[in-house]
């Protein structure tokens, strides 16, 4: 009977490979992997090896901080993967899932940002024309510092 083949581990990579294939620096790797956001081991020499899995891991990272999450948020959706196996497809499908209505509320934000470049955002200023219209007197300070029509309470 023939012996049942293990498969051979899959190669790791050093910080500079993931570096160079992912786009992101190695000094922001090493910050990721002290927030925990992502994982290596220590080769003999003590230099950190990556799965390769983990390219896909800082994609994710680079795409959610590209839509607003803070670094918190990008841990807590990341402590959802499997931490025993590599993630699959269904994965990474389940945890975007929820995504849809945060990418939304990201574009709602910013065509509210894009209006805001020419009109009146309640900062104080009363330099446009449209201030006397939109904030007679700087009412909007009653609502609190800052461009106020800008912030969404
Ligand atoms: S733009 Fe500043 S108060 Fe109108």
């Amino acid at each position: 009977m023939p012996k049942p083949v293990t498969p051979a581990p899959a190669p790791l990579l050093p910080i500079s490979e993931v570096a160079r294939r992912s786009g992101v620096a190695a000094s922001a790797l090493r910050f990721y992997e002290e927030r925990g956001l992502i994982r290596s081991v220590r080769s003999g020499s003590g230099h950190r090896r990556f799965p390769r899995a983990v390219l896909r891991r800082i994609a994710f990272i680079v795409f959610a901080q590209r839509i607003g999450l803070s670094l918190e948020e990008i841990g807590a959706e990341l402590s959802r993967l499997p931490a025993d196996r590599a993630p699959t497809g269904a994965d990474w499908s389940r945890l975007s899932r929820t995504w849809t209505s945060r990418i939304d509320a990201r574009i709602a934000e910013l065509e509210r940002l894009r209006v805001g470049l020419t009109e009146c955002i309640g900062c104080g200023c009363l330099s446009l024309d449209r201030c006397q219209l939109a904030n007679p007197g700087d009412r909007a300070a009653r609502l609190g510092p800052g461009p106020r029509y800008w912030i969404a309470d």
